[in-house]
């Protein structure tokens, strides 16, 4: 308290001041006069300004060790995951690639409520940027590492569909000596023509019968170079790095001191919803640190996609997880089990709380990436905070459901102009795209995805 005191009494004797002084001789401002509302409106105290800090991209350290991939910041390893992440010729229909989905003019997100590549996926596509900074990726955990992450839509039928034979073969073939000078000779690997046949424990009914036929030493080198793309992938992702936002300019102008340019970053509706988001309306208590996410899964109510096939969120992520040949435990993992893969060791399988619960994602360039949520079912952050506003429960459907889900907010009951003033914060959490960033652009020569 004592520490706020001195701020305290400095503002409220420029208050009384503002209407007989110039707002120039204030802070240096061109506009005739400082309204007392507007002073107040960009009043903060030193524990405000600590508090907001917290939220700011300066405070975002680098991404956390990967341990489970040795490769993770290997510059060339991120190189070869970049051209691996832009080449739709790796695909099998030669059409699709990571970045078909993850566009990087749009945040490395699409636009579309859900994601589309060979068939409809099930749930709508998250921006890629932070995504390094989590222990879980996916909106239900479902994977441990970035690594793990990628080896899911290269093969899954309504993403990449390509066969996990038909991947590597066609890594090799067209980064062959690239992939050998990062990861070194893989033995026991079948040769290129027999790769071209589609074989994978994850593929087709004859997919899966032509990998089981496959000796167990091939199958092992197969996963082995699989693995090591998805590790080239992962380390290509923690390049990824976001400019500072309006708000992270606002943050620094305020700990400067620098009135003009604190309101001329942000308007007073903007700063009104900082304040709602950081008080009355809660969102802070998930959405927090330098992303905007505490990294955990909620069931925020979000009315459900599909009713007749519900999605079950963190309680069918934590299976899928177990049943993973690509976790942090796995044989394919670089990290010492004991050691580093405490997540996995310690993971809370069971519980109401699992259920329909998804990550809280980042809020970074949320405006620029609707629509939202798992299934994208809202179009528009009028619409997020129409529900936050008022929500249901979460739809109970007990054939469904193991039990009934936990629901994690309490309704908010802001008037319109709060909500318009929530939603215009949210705007200023949008980093400029930064296209002379290297990373950002798909390397030279390689068949560009066709969004
Ligand atoms: C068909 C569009 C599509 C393609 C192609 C695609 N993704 Fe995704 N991506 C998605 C969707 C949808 C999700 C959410 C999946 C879920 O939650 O079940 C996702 C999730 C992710 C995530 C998790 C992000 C987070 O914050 O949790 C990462 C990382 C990712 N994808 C990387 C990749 C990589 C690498 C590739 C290429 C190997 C790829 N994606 C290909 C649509 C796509
Ligand atoms: C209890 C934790 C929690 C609180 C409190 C919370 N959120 Fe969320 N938020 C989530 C989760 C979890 C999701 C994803 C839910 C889903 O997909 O079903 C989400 C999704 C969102 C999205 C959609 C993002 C996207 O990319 O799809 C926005 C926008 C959002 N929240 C804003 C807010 C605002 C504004 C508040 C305060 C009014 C708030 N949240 C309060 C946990 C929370």
């Amino acid at each position: 308290m004592r520490l706020r005191l001195p701020v305290r009494i400095a503002w409220s004797v420029l208050r009384w001041l503002a209407p007989a002084l110039s707002a120039a001789a204030l802070c240096g401002a061109a506009s005739a006069q400082a309204p007392a509302a507007d002073v107040e409106a960009y009043r903060f105290t030193a524990a405000d300004r600590a508090f907001l800090s917290t939220l700011s991209l300066d405070r975002l350290p680098p991404p956390p060790p990967s341990p489970s991939n040795a490769w993770a910041d290997d510059p060339r390893a991120a190189q070869l995951g970049q051209r691996l992440f832009f080449d739709a010729s790796l695909s099998a229909s030669g059409r699709f690639a990571c970045a078909t989905c993850h566009q990087p003019a749009r945040h490395f997100s699409d636009g579309l409520p859900l994601a589309m590549a060979a068939g409809t996926a099930r749930r709508h596509t998250p921006s890629l940027l932070g995504a390094a900074h989590g222990p879980w990726l996916n909106w239900d955990g479902s994977a441990d590492s970035l690594w793990a992450q990628a080896l899911g839509p290269i093969e899954h039928a309504d993403e990449m569909a390509t066969p996990r034979s038909q991947w590597v073969g066609r890594v090799l073939q067209a980064q062959g000596p690239t992939f050998a000078a990062v990861f070194g000779p893989t033995p026991n690997l079948p040769d290129l023509a027999t790769l071209a046949t589609p074989m994978s424990p994850r593929g087709d009914a004859a997919a899966q019968a032509a990998w089981q036929a496959l000796p167990v030493a091939q199958r092992d080198a197969i996963d082995q170079v699989f693995a090591q793309t998805g590790k080239a992938l992962a380390a290509y992702q923690r390049r990824l790095a976001l400019r500072p936002a309006r708000f992270d300019q606002f943050v620094q102008a305020l700990a400067r001191d620098d009135g003009v340019a604190v309101k001329g970053l942000m308007s007073a509706d903007e700063v009104a919803g900082l304040r709602l988001f950081v008080g009355a309306a809660r969102c802070v208590s998930c959405h927090n640190g330098p992303l905007f996410t505490n990294h955990e899964f909620h069931n925020i109510g979000a009315p459900e996609a599909d009713r007749s096939r519900v999605d079950l969120g963190r309680a069918e992520g934590v299976r899928q997880l177990q049943a993973s040949a690509f976790s942090c435990l796995s044989r394919h993992s670089d990290a010492q089990a004991d050691r580093d893969c405490g997540e996995m060791r310690f993971l809370k399988t069971q519980g109401p709380e699992l259920v329909g619960a998804f990550k809280t994602p980042s809020l970074r360039n949320v405006a620029a990436t609707a629509p939202y949520m798992q299934g994208g079912q809202l179009a528009t952050l009028a619409d997020v905070l129409a529900h936050y506003n008022r929500p249901q429960p979460p739809f109970y459907a007990p054939a469904q459901h193991p039990s009934r889900p936990h629901f994690d907010i309490l309704p908010l009951q802001l008037t319109a102009d709060q909500l318009g003033q929530l939603t215009a914060f949210l705007g200023t959490l949008t980093s400029p795209l930064p296209l002379d960033d290297p990373w950002w652009q798909a390397p030279v020569n390689s068949a560009q995805a066709r969004p």
